[in-house]
């Protein structure tokens, strides 16, 4: 009878040892470390994790946990973002009428109330995360490239509020944004206030000038406008989000590469 019993195979056992399983985790059921460690090494997704974590990485007075919620709400964000995308038109006559829509038709607000607050959240928590990165010192050799990576998605980050704030396209938004924007006039070289622009010219003819600058590649005219609104559209929902899907993945690997999180001193 106990025999019989030992015979049978769990759930699990069953599924671990279907072709379908084997074909997606290839290594079957991991059921010692060894086998746990190549299941790890041998996704894709878990690749990206350290096979091992010593103690002090999980240990919340070390890490305080912001990068790993930087990415919770990074995720909660790309998923209430998507969700926002089916209701919310970028369009000069519909963008503020859908987000007063959003806001009091869906029960408690929550898809754009859980956008807005993950957004304000992101910020704050990717900057303690830095400064917790830069309190341990774990911005030293061999990880100093992993700090770059972190300035890149750092900047993205605020570059994803900056777009995010003009979309409910109200007079905060508008306003908002062109002071912002203007400040773009003044980059070096490509604004055409900024040092260096006059330099960069054929003969007589300015090659950056109000028509031609990087706020105008910004605002897609002279002033935030329709253009503006599609611009900043795109940018916050397609192309920034992707460059730092990629950068992150760029970021967890390196971790790992670099000999997993740094210790304690
Ligand atoms: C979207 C933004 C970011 C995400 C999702 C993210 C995610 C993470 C995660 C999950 C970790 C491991 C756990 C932890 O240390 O909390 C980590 C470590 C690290 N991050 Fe970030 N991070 C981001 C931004 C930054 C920024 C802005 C910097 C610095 C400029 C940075 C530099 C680093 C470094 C150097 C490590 C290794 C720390 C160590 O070994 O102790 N990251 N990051």
């Amino acid at each position: 009878m106990a025999k019989e019993k030992n015979n049978k195979k769990s759930i699990l056992e069953t599924l671990g040892e279907s072709q379908v399983w084997k074909s997606i985790i290839r290594s079957g059921v991991p059921r010692t470390r060894r086998q746990r460690m190549h299941a790890v090494l041998g996704s894709v997704f878990l690749h990206l994790h350290p096979a091992r974590l010593p103690k002090h990485a999980v240990k919340l007075g070390y890490t305080w946990c912001m990068g790993g919620l930087s990415f919770f709400l990074f995720v909660n964000l790309t998923i209430t973002g998507i969700l926002l995308m089916f209701y919310y038109r970028p369009t000069v006559e519909y963008a503020y009428t859908d987000i007063i829509d959003l806001t009091e038709q869906v029960p408690l607000g929550i898809m754009r109330e859980l956008h807005r607050w993950a957004a304000h959240a992101m910020v704050l928590v990717v900057w303690l995360h830095m400064l917790r990165v830069f309190m341990t010192g774990s911005y030293k050799p061999p990880r100093e490239f992993n700090w770059g990576v972190g300035v890149l998605l750092m900047t993205m980050t605020m570059f994803l509020s900056f777009t995010g704030y003009l979309l409910p396209w109200d007079q905060l938004a508008i306003w908002a944004v062109t002071v912002g924007s203007n400040m773009a006039r003044a980059h070096p070289f490509i604004g055409h206030e900024g040092p260096g622009a006059s330099l960069l010219a054929i003969g007589d003819i300015n090659l950056v000038h109000i028509g031609s600058d990087v706020r105008f590649a910004l605002i897609g005219g002279r002033f935030v406008g329709e253009a503006t609104l599609l611009r900043f559209y795109v940018i916050h929902c397609i192309a920034v989000p992707f460059i730092m899907m990629i950068f992150m993945a760029v970021h967890f690997w390196r971790i790992r590469k670099d000999g997993g999180i740094s210790g304690p001193l």
